[in-house]
């Protein structure tokens, strides 16, 4: 054989071992890991000659993955699928921007669309298609508490925001932080509890919708209570992740915190505690009946580098046997209207049960009822509102980012 047949042969070679490498980008790195790790085990074992790059950018609620994948989509590098919400995060960023390859051919083979509620279908297809493949539900109005140092402390878990500022003073005087926050995504999903809480569901709902303007006095009242709810937390928050807070709950530093039941994840699959017993779980106050939901999704990205191994793991993505591997160490739930709860723990069966029976509304901090330039541009008026105190400019300020970044329709 010649040098240039050799050449030829090493680089078709090369090339079938690039073909089989699948890069999956997320923000579920460390402590996140187990449940996406599992699933890529499952398909490297299902594709032998895959190779998974297991692509992983740290922070809570990928608020460092999503600027990193912004750089790589825009500068025509993109993985070849990568976590993404279901709902703006997907529709009004990257399938506006025309980034996403339509998987309605493949919902019709894998017959996802009797599978998967149609709520959720909705947060994932436009009337030009269906853009990516729901891996899970995850409820976001979670309070987390410890049952037996609530006892200690004289208190039970509060069920309306009134009864919480209530129970403040007596938890401080105790040494205990009533609630503990954390770096500034776990402020803005502390926000929407308490939007949710004091809008109720039609008007937070008719907040996405444009029905209900962010500087009426309705919306104004949600920055009120939020200020007061703050005034009872932690002053360190800003160097704390989300599992740093939720430890604080555990160790008894601090008394509740609201967080995502990925924290069901962390303190079972993580810290191994027990549910009920080592730490128990209510609606964040004043939420209860309504189940504010999410979901982690994955789609093909126009210009994939490998479309077949990515059509691969999306199959299985969407699958039974993916979803029942995924979910019970995620402290998510299958969204398959075929999942079996029986396979979940303690607390995933409640949320199993609230979320076929609860009325439902979408996160704003984890991508369902937003795009990603007013949910990440949404931390600035946070953060002007914890200096100012000022719920007036702070509606105004959120109003003016609606309009700008076309929330609601304006
Ligand atoms: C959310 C994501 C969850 C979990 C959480 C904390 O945005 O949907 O799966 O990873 O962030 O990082």
């Amino acid at each position: 054989m010649n040098k240039l047949v050799l050449t030829v042969a090493a680089a078709s070679l090369l090339s079938l071992t690039q073909a089989q490498e699948l890069e999956i980008f997320s923000w579920w790195a460390g402590d996140e890991g187990p449940a996406l790790e599992a699933l890529i085990d499952l398909y490297e074992e299902q594709n032998p000659d895959a190779e998974v790059v297991n692509a992983t950018v740290t922070g809570g609620a990928g608020v460092n993955a999503r600027a990193v994948l912004k750089t790589r989509m825009l500068g025509g590098d993109p993985p070849d699928s990568f976590q993404v919400h279901a709902g703006q995060e997907l529709i009004g960023t990257w399938v506006a921007a025309e980034r996403m390859e339509d998987l309605s051919s493949l919902f019709e083979e894998e017959g996802w669309n009797e599978a998967f509620p149609e709520g959720l279908l909705n947060l994932i297809s436009t009337d030009a298609g269906t853009w990516s493949v729901p891996v899970n539900v995850h409820r976001s109005n979670v309070m987390w508490f410890v049952p037996a140092k609530l006892e200690e402390w004289g208190i039970s878990a509060p069920t309306s925001w009134d009864e919480f500022l209530e129970a403040c003073p007596t938890l401080q005087e105790q040494g205990v932080t009533p609630l503990v926050v954390a770096e500034p995504w776990t402020q803005q999903h502390l926000w929407e509890s308490v939007a949710l809480a004091v809008l109720g569901p039609d008007n937070y709902d008719a907040l996405w919708s444009g029905e209900l303007a962010f500087d009426s006095e309705e919306a104004t009242a949600v920055w009120e209570t939020f200020g007061e709810v703050m005034a009872c937390t932690n002053d360190d928050a800003a160097g704390l992740s989300w599992q740093q807070a939720t430890d604080r709950v555990v160790s008894g530093e601090a008394a509740f915190n609201i967080m995502g039941d990925w924290a069901a994840g962390y303190l079972t699959t993580t810290l191994g505690l027990e549910p009920e017993t080592d730490f128990s779980w209510a609606a964040s106050p004043g939420t209860e009946g309504t189940f504010m939901l999410l979901a982690d999704s994955f789609g093909l990205p126009v210009g994939a580098p490998d479309r077949d191994a990515t059509m691969a793991w999306l199959r299985l993505v969407g699958s039974q046997q993916g979803q029942d591997t995924f979910n019970p160490l995620k402290g998510s739930i299958s969204p398959r209207l075929d999942s079996d709860p029986s396979i979940y723990n303690a607390y995933s069966q409640s949320a199993y049960e609230d979320y076929t029976a609860d009325r439902q509304v979408g996160s704003l901090a984890h991508g369902a009822v937003a795009n990603e330039t007013f949910m990440s541009e949404f931390a600035n008026v946070l953060e002007g509102y914890i200096t100012s105190g000022d719920a007036a400019q702070a509606g105004a300020a959120a109003q003016e980012l609606a309009t700008r970044t076309g929330v609601g329709g304006s």
